[in-house]
This record gives C-alpha cells, sequence and structure tokens, in this order.
C-alpha cells in the first residue's frame, strides 16, 4: 500500500523552504537530514521529489568532509527509527547479515518488493527507481543473454564458475527461459544463507547447480569453464586486491572461454543515495580503470580486453576473450 498522506502547510513551506535554499547551495548538511525528516512525515517522497532529493544528494556527498557525511547517514537512520529494517533501505544500511549488498537485498531489488508499512513503501520505491537498482536488475538481464549467446554456439554442457553468486536469481530465470540450453553451474558463495536461498528458489534446477560454501580467495579447482562469472563482488575490493583475484581466475578459463567482471562505473548517478541511506561504500571504476586491472593481473593483450555496460551505464563488465 502506497501512502498518500495530506501535508500540511507547515510541511508544504519546509519543503518549500529547503529547495529555495539549497539551490544555494550555501546549506549545511543538517538541512538535508531536515528535509529528509519532513518528507518521511509526510509518508516518503513522492515521484516529483525524487529529482531534487538524489540532487541534492550527490551535491552534499561532494560538499561535506567524510565524518560529517556518515554522521549525517546515522541521523538519517535514526529518523526511521527501530522500522527501519523492514525496508530495503533499512535492510542495506543496517547489515542484518553482516555485510552489505546480502543475497535478501539483491534479491529484493529484483522482484522489487516493497515494504507493507505504509511508513516505508515510498521509500522503498524511492530505491527502486535508482539508477544503480536498475543496473543491478540489468546485470541480470546481461548475465542471461552471455549464457544464451554461450550455450547456442556449443554442443555439450556449458560450463559455467559464477563467483559470489548470491540469491541465484539469475539462474533460476535462465533455465526457466531457455529450457533447451544445457548450462551447468559451479557457484562459489561465503554466505550459506545465500546458497540456501538460492537452493529453495532454484529447486526444480538443482541437477544444473553445485554450490561451493567458500570464500573464493581460498577456492581451489582443476576444472576449467567456458564462462566465469562474477557480478556484485570485485566492486568492494582495492586494485590489488582485484588484481590478485583476476589472475587467479584467469587459470579457471577454457581456451575459447571468457572471463567477465561486473563493477560499477565512476559517475554513478546514485552514489550520494547508497551512501547516506545505505551505508553502501563501492570503488567505483572506469573502463580505462579496469582495462588496466586486467593487463596487471597477466593480460598482455589488450586486443583480448573489452568493457561493455549494460543499460544504464552504470554497471560495466570487463570481458577477457581466452
Ligand atoms: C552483491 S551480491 C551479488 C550476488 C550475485 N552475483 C548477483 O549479482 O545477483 C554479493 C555476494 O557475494 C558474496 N561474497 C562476498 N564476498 C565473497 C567471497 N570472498 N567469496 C565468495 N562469496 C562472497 C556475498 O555473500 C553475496 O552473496
Amino acid at each position: 500500500m502506497v501512502l498518500t498522506k495530506t501535508q500540511t502547510n507547515e510541511q508544504i513551506l519546509l519543503k518549500q523552504e529547503f529547495l529555495a535554499t539549497y539551490r544555494q547551495k550555501t546549506l549545511p548538511v543538517n538541512a538535508l537530514v531536515e528535509y529528509i525528516q519532513v518528507l518521511y512525515d509526510c509518508g516518503g517522497p513522492n515521484e516529483t521529489e525524487y529529482e531534487l532529493l538524489n540532487d541534492a544528494l550527490n551535491y552534499y556527498r561532494k560538499a561535506v568532509p567524510l565524518d560529517e557525511w556518515k554522521e549525517a547517514s546515522r541521523q538519517v537512520a535514526a529518523i526511521y527509527g527501530e522500522d527501519f529494517i523492514d525496508s530495503i533501505p533499512g535492510h542495506a544500511f543496517l547489515k542484518p547479515y553482516g555485510y552489505a549488498g546480502d543475497f535478501s537485498v539483491i534479491d529484493k531489488m529484483y522482484l522489487k518488493t516493497t515494504s507493507t508499512n505504509p511508513m516505508l513503501t515510498n521509500w522503498d520505491l524511492f530505491y527502486h527507481q535508482h539508477a544503480a537498482a536498475a543496473a543491478v536488475r540489468n546485470r541480470k538481464t546481461f548475465f542471461k543473454n552471455v549464457l544464451t549467446e554461450r550455450a547456442a554456439n556449443r554442443e555439450g554442457s556449458c560450463e559455467v564458475l559464477d563467483v559470489a553468486s548470491g540469491p541465484c536469481r539469475d539462474l533460476l530465470e535462465f533455465m526457466d527461459e531457455q529450457p533447451k540450453h544445457n548450462v551447468h553451474f559451479d557457484c562459489v558463495e561465503a554466505d550459506i544463507k545465500a546458497i540456501l536461498h538460492a537452493t529453495e528458489i532454484n529447486a526444480k534446477h538443482l541437477p544444473n547447480i553445485r554450490f561451493y560454501n567458500q570464500n573464493i580467495f581460498r577456492f581451489r579447482t582443476e576444472k576449467q569453464y567456458d564462462v566465469v562469472w562474477s557480478a556484485g563482488l570485485f566492486d568492494y575490493f582495492d586494485d590489488r586486491t582485484f588484481t590478485k583475484l583476476v589472475s587467479r581466475l584467469i587459470g579457471c578459463v577454457k581456451p575459447g572461454g571468457e572471463l567477465i567482471i561486473g563493477n560499477f562505473a565512476v559517475g554513478n548517478p546514485t552514489e550520494g543515495y547508497m551512501e547516506l541511506f545505505l551505508d553502501w561504500y563501492l570503488y567505483h571504476r572506469s573502463p580505462e580503470q579496469l582495462v588496466r586491472l586486467a593487463q596487471a593481473a597477466g593480460i598482455e593483450d589488450a586486443s583480448r580486453i573489452r568493457v561493455d555496460q549494460e543499460e544504464a551505464g552504470v554497471n560495466l563488465f570487463m570481458r577477457i576473450q581466452f
């Protein structure tokens, strides 16, 4: 249920005041927190308010020192109180499984679920309309297209290594949509709760999936794959860790196969929202940086490296051909 509260004259005035003074870009970050409080009291932002709020978030994240920005983030969370956990931003901020971007929050993004708490529904809708949320949904489509193309061009089983596989909604949709293709997935996932969830939703496809409940840094295999895929993992790594893992995964790709690594792009228009509302910080990278990292991981021939992006241009994919 979406809450449409009648706004008091005072609330309307407070919103207008923020809008008028924010345009001069001289306000302290507290003004943004107070504006979010007014939006909350009104039942959450409506669509006409999205643009200004996003704009303000991106402005302040650059204008404010990191310690003030993090304090503002805690103040925003306090506005929602104990109920915050019942929303997707609240789940992302509070990290009940101990880390950002867990399988549950990612699956809720895929399914575009909204809270049944009427004070939170509009905040979930606001969450889903962000470019970064669209990019996560698009990367699922991107992966399914890669699989379809690969599987169509080969006889026998197509072997895929899915690194940090999370909810495996992508696998479920691919196998439902393309039952004639013979694809086998080895999924390496550190969180057993993610594996249990993925097992449940993929119950009918389990003969095609094998789960390894391991940290990818400890995973060892002699097997080689047609596709090694990882999305939603490398953007948590600094360059050194990124390169180290890519150079390890290179050994897992068959001749003729491909390694594909997703990473959020520099210029992500949702960065301010992700940091303030979700306490979700990533290493954003440009296509040029991704090419340099692939080279640093041992791919000397640059013609084997390319960088693609999904529709929103927010999630990049470093692709290395073997
Ligand atoms: C943002 S989710 C992405 C899930 C999936 N790839 C997708 O795009 O739908 C990140 C996943 O990586 C897993 N993960 C994080 N660090 C890991 C590691 N070192 N080894 C294996 N899995 C890891 C988390 O448990 C989580 O399920």
